[in-house]
């Protein structure tokens, strides 16, 4: 079991105005004022909000992800933003393969991969997502999917600074949480596949997704290799993202 400080990841989708967005960020700093915190908070609004949430959280534990970005640096590709931009408006992180990512804008683990090294070559640090759907679930195939995904994405991957999310599909804006054990056994396998492949595959945390919520949180977060929660529904409330967190 490894000890690394947990990370508490608030993934906000196409969601939240900027001064819905600034409103959270005050109901968070007002509560971190009175309690601390030994969980990394992070969130990922859209584009758009990225600069003024970095003002809003400078000097706060906060950090703020990006939600996604182009594979290119650079040039005509109308409508995307590139790692440097999104670098310049505050994001230290920046998810990538998203499940939304792959399923509704048909993102290839080939791309994904020219993502992750666009996110490491900007100094940036790659929150990589994974997980199977139902049917792959049901037909006994999840560990493969998930390991296919991580293997075709990082096999030119390089800096230590991967950060990984296990996000089954089938759990995700659905109500349908993987139970602890389904949590701790697929975790356990992207840890070995971690070791195997990197000489620091210890020191990356994974993150579980998929309808976490208060209800849910302690439990999931005590499973040995979940090293916190990438939080969709329940982190556009700043109680509830707070109640997750543990503040
Ligand atoms: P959810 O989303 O918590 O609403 O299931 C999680 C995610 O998509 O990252």
């Amino acid at each position: 079991m490894t000890t690394l400080s947990q990370i508490i990841a608030g993934n906000w989708k196409m969601n939240l105005t900027l001064s819905q967005g600034l409103d959270f960020v005050d109901v968070l700093l007002a509560a971190l004022s009175e309690k601390k915190i030994s969980r990394k908070l992070l969130l990922a609004p859209n584009f758009t909000l990225l600069a003024p949430l970095a003002v809003a959280c400078r000097d706060s534990v906060i950090e703020l992800a990006a939600q996604n970005c182009s594979d290119h640096e650079s040039g005509a590709f109308t409508g995307e933003t590139s790692v440097s931009m999104l670098k310049d408006a505050g994001a230290a992180y920046v998810i990538v393969g998203h499940s939304e990512r792959r399923h509704i804008f048909g993102e290839s683990n080939a791309l994904l991969a020219a993502k992750l090294g666009a996110v490491v070559g900007a100094g940036l640090r790659p929150i990589f997502c994974v997980g199977e759907t139902l049917e792959q679930r049901q037909q006994g195939v999840a560990d493969e999917v998930v390991t296919r995904q991580l293997t075709e994405s990082l096999a030119d991957f390089s800096g230590s600074r991967l950060i990984v999310a296990y996000e089954p599909v089938w759990a995700i804006g659905t109500g349908e949480t993987a139970t602890p054990e389904d949590a701790r056994l697929m975790h356990a396998e992207i840890r070995r596949f971690l070791r195997t492949r990197f000489t620091w595959g210890d020191e990356v945390p994974i993150l579980y997704g998929g309808s976490a919520k208060p209800g849910n949180a302690a439990e999931l977060l005590a499973q040995p290799e979940v090293n916190g929660l990438l939080v969709g529904g329940a982190a556009l409330n700043p109680e509830s993202f707070l109640e997750i967190a543990g503040v």
